[in-house]
């Protein structure tokens, strides 16, 4: 073996060591990112859901972000596949995810979504399919054409509210953290 090879070697055993934070501590330094899946029925998480996550714990990730799944306003999700983060139901769901998780050292923090103007008007799983979708402007991400009425400060308001009641939830169930879904078009991006 070359000196670059074990050089190359060497930079990676660093990603199997633990990670300390004041905040956070995780086993490794691997974090599997969010994933939407779509296999949790109307909106739960199933025990399926929940062997998948453990089984990428029981493999040297050090902290799981999970998919996307949604706060409580109704236009949030495109697709009743799609987890949600309230309800009993779905709250009972994921504290199953997390306590498998648990069972290993590894951390998991949900991530919080509202896809805003990129839910569709119609479709056959969509949740809710009488709302139209909510945004900033009312504009379509793909269309870029006015489609709905610009979000008015009370609705923001509300949605603020709804990612604030699912962050306190997630950590009462006792989850390591939360990931707002600030990306790629979605309803804060917008
Ligand atoms: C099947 C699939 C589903 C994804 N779902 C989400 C998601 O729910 N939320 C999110 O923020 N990113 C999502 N992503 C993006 C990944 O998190 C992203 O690809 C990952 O962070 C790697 O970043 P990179 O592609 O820039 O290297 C998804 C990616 C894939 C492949």
């Amino acid at each position: 073996m070359n000196a670059q090879d074990e050089l190359k070697i060497r930079d990676m055993e660093i990603l199997f060591q633990p990670f300390h934070s004041r905040k956070l501590s995780t086993p490794t330094r691997i974090v599997l990112p969010a994933m939407t899946r779509g296999f949790s029925p109307n909106g739960v998480p199933t025990d399926q859901v929940a062997a998948y996550y453990k089984r990428r714990a029981r493999h040297e990730v050090g902290l799981i972000i999970t998919e996307g799944t949604f706060i409580d306003e109704p236009s949030a999700s495109p697709s009743s596949n799609y987890p949600n983060f309230f309800g009993g139901a779905s709250l009972r769901g994921w504290k199953k995810v997390l306590e498998a998780v648990h069972t290993t050292d590894c951390k998991i923090a949900p991530q919080l979504w509202h896809v805003g103007m990129a839910r569709p008007f119609k479709g056959e799983n969509l949740p809710n399919p009488e709302l139209p979708p909510i945004g900033p402007s009312g504009i379509d991400v793909n269309t870029l054409e006015q489609t709905a009425e610009p979000m008015s400060i009370a609705k923001i308001e509300e949605v603020i509210n709804a990612f604030a009641r699912a962050a306190a939830d997630a950590k009462r169930l006792g989850f390591d953290g939360v990931e707002l879904h600030g990306a790629h078009g979605y309803l804060i991006d917008q």
